[in-house]
């Protein structure tokens, strides 16, 4: 396994035996093809790495847009597009997206839930790479596994950021259902299922895992 995020830091605890990992910026196009380089012949591609950005929509500036976009949809399609076709037949892709690409519960990340609706590149995945079993375009959005939320999560990290986003999570979770966010485990699990056998006749789905909050 490679494991790749612009976080060296992060990527520190990974590191292992079966886990090789790469501290480098997505956004880069020679990163993304030495990554598609050593994907050769590979089973998955799992496309997690993404920030968040919450900045009302008339203070967005382009600099803003293009930087959630670069990472968000561009880095993702362009990961899709060189691994895709390299991986082995029956191999998989999930990406993850959002509630946020459907459902607006806060108006504070319209450049994140752009950068989230994955549909062209579902459909385009499904013609790049028709021979991949259950994965092309399957979006665990999150399948796209659109999580509600889930603890944590990307983007911005000041303190005022912090209590904002603990305020929206707060809001957010008195809309889900089952009233809470998902946990990691939780997301990893389902992300596992769509990459699994086990589910091998799903493509091109995408998964609304959002604790009920999405059901279209
Ligand atoms: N946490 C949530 O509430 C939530 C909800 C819906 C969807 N998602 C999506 O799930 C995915 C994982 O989010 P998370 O909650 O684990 O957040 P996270 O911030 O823990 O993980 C995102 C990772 O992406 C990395 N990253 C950012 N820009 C990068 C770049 N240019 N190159 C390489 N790596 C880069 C960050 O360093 C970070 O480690 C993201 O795509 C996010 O949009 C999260």
């Amino acid at each position: 396994m490679l494991a790749v995020d612009v976080n060296g830091v992060g990527l520190a605890e990974l590191k292992g035996e079966h886990c090789r990992t790469l501290a480098a910026d997505l956004t880069d196009p020679a990163v993304r093809a030495k990554v598609a380089d050593w994907a050769e012949g590979g089973d998955y591609l799992v496309n997690s790495a993404g920030i968040v950005m919450i900045k009302p929509i008339f203070e967005l500036t382009v600099e803003d847009w293009r930087r959630v976009q670069t990472i968000n949809a561009e880095a993702t399609f362009f990961l899709c597009q060189k691994i895709g076709p390299r991986l082995r037949p029956g191999g998989a892709i999930v990406n993850l997206s959002s509630s946020s690409a459907k459902l607006a519960t806060t108006i504070e990340v319209a450049a994140y839930a752009a950068s989230k609706d994955h549909d062209p590149l579902d459909h385009a995945l499904l013609r790049l790479c028709p021979r991949l079993a259950s994965g092309a375009g399957q979006r665990d959005s999150a399948g796209h596994c659109r999580y509600a939320h889930a603890r944590g999560g990307a983007g911005d990290r000041g303190a005022d950021a912090r209590r904002h986003r603990r305020r929206m999570a707060a809001a957010r979770n008195k809309l889900v259902p089952l009233g809470r966010g998902a946990a990691p485990d939780e997301c990893a699990a389902l992300i596992w299922f769509l990459l699994s056998d086990e589910s091998a006749y799903m493509t091109g789905q995408a998964i609304n895992f959002t604790g009920g909050l999405v059901n279209w």
